[in-house]
């Protein structure tokens, strides 16, 4: 196989060339790169900012309740719910794949944004 010094600069070059998907790319864009994975490997595909969604759930509270927990019977609690769920229920309603006459309204005037950020807030709700 390797016998001398050459061969194993030689086998180390073509392993470079073959095996390397970096190869020809620059540092800058190497850099670019590494970081843009680092964010994709970090962030839920739901980054909700629950901050942000409490502020925005103000007016959800009249039937889901001050912390998420209904008082009426047949409005659901959203408290401690999955995120991706809510996310996904709102936009349901919000196309009308699931139909509420009540939720149907309430989803139209939320933007994705705020689907994402008020998910997040009632996801973190004990
Ligand atoms: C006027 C009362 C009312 C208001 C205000 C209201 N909801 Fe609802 N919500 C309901 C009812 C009733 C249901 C059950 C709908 C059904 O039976 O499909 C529901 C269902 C939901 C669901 C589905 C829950 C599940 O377990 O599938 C989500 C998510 C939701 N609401 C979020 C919200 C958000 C976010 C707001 C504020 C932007 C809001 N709701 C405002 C009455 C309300």
């Amino acid at each position: 196989m390797i016998k001398n010094q050459q061969q194993l600069k030689n086998f180390r070059y073509n392993h470079e060339r073959i095996f390397n998907p970096y190869r020809g790319i620059s540092t800058m864009k190497k850099i670019t790169l590494a970081i843009a994975a680092t964010i994709m490997m970090t962030s839920p595909v739901f980054a909700g900012d629950a901050a942000a969604g409490k502020a925005k759930a103000g007016m959800c509270a009249a039937c889901h309740g001050a912390a998420g927990i209904s008082a009426i019977p047949t409005y659901p609690n959203l408290a401690g719910q999955k995120e991706a769920y809510l996310a996904q229920q709102l936009k349901h309603f919000k196309s009308g794949t699931r139909k509420n006459a009540i939720m149907g309204g309430m989803a139209m005037a939320l933007s994705e944004t705020d689907i994402a950020d008020i998910s997040a807030y009632y996801a973190g709700l004990k």
